[in-house]
């Protein structure tokens, strides 16, 4: 296991530290930075419609064809009030802010040295070769309630666990909404994929934070990826892009929102239960010369000790089944093996 400390990225660097560097193909020149402009703009499905009788048609319509083309889409109307997601991103502008040393209070690191996944700090480096993100996380397990560590749940700002709380309970609502929309859509019981979380479906809130970068082209704010979990709700930052989703070879960027939607991304464990009808995109951040920036992901994530498993229903002799079962724990621990090789956990299942 390497020394995560010594890689902290320097507040005050004019070049990235090689141990940041991404290989030699993988960099970034003028118009990948930017990313290739979407084709049609990012879909934008509004929640109220979708669930409402009045208008659902049209709104599944479009979830459907986000899904197929993307794997992502933004949620509007969500119900979520613009003020929480305002406390939600000042407490969370609030805690990165801090030392290093307060921040370290919540590391993720038992005793400096074993990784574990919530807490601040790193993604886990498993060996000194590894490349780094430019990023800085606070991750936290914030459903079921119950098992929450709240030791890891900052006390500065001083509102930050009751923000978070109320945040939780909001974006559930709009999970499930959206969870059934999708159920609809292939003609399951409405509760169908909600049911698949098992009893203790996990939710993980990760707080992101990229600082400015002198060389965006030589490091990235979050290396190619899926998500592991079942859904992604993201809250981006709403002055400064980053975001790029891989689709046929090219590299688009998401531009920032500013009225508060959210984005929804499928993730690989919803890749497995629907056989592979819907399938989450690859992204990654790219960094900003400039600004900072940030943004919170809730990460939907089954029961671990839950097998996640193709629905039954899904499956007949047309259909056959593509990937193997795997309990919902070992898939997570496979998946950051996977992502600190730079590669993707999902192969290994099909
Ligand atoms: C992520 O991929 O988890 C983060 C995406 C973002 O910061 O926009
Ligand atoms: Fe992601």
């Amino acid at each position: 296991m390497a020394d995560h400390d010594s890689w902290r990225i320097p507040s005050t660097v004019q070049e990235p530290p090689s141990r940041y560097l991404i290989p030699e193909q993988e960099r970034l020149g003028g118009q990948q930075l930017v990313g290739e402009e979407m084709p049609e703009p990012v879909p934008f499905i509004d929640l109220r419609r979708l669930l409402a009788f009045d208008g659902a048609e049209e709104e599944a319509a479009k979830l459907r064809s986000a899904l197929q083309n993307w794997g992502f889409f933004l949620v509007t109307n969500h119900g979520i009030e613009a003020s929480l997601i305002d406390a939600v991103v000042a407490a969370s502008r609030e805690f990165f802010l801090q030392s290093l040393a307060q921040k370290r209070e919540y590391s993720n690191l038992i005793e400096g040295k074993q990784w574990q996944l919530q807490g601040y700090g790193n993604d886990p480096v498993k060996s000194q070769d590894q490349i780094l993100d430019w990023s800085d996380r606070l991750h936290l397990r914030v459903e079921p309630e119950d098992e929450r560590d709240l030791a890891l749940w900052p006390r500065h700002p001083e509102s930050f666990r009751d923000i978070l709380h109320e945040y939780t309970l909001n974006c559930k609502t709009v999970k499930d909404g959206i969870l059934r929309a999708m159920a609809k859509l292939l003609e399951l019981d409405d509760d169908c994929l909600i049911n698949q979380f098992g009893e203790k479906g996990s939710t993980y809130a990760r707080f992101n934070y990229y600082p400015a970068c002198p060389r965006p082209d030589l490091v990235l704010g979050i290396r190619p990826h899926c998500d592991v979990c079942v859904l992604t709700l993201l809250l981006m930052d709403k002055d400064v892009g980053g975001l790029q989703v891989l689709r046929d070879g090219t590299w688009y960027s998401v531009p920032p929102v500013r009225d508060y939607a959210l984005l929804v991304n499928v993730g690989v464990s919803m890749e497995i239960m629907t056989n592979g009808i819907f399938r989450g995109p690859v992204h990654r951040v790219v960094t900003n010369s400039e600004k900072e920036r940030m943004s919170l992901a809730m990460f939907y994530a089954a029961d671990l000790e839950k097998e996640i498993e193709p629905i039954a229903e899904l499956l007949d002799e047309n259909q056959p089944i593509r990937y193997k079962k795997i309990k919902c724990k070992d898939f997570v621990s496979a998946h950051y093996e996977y992502f600190s090789k730079r590669e993707r956990v999902i192969e290994s299942l099909k």
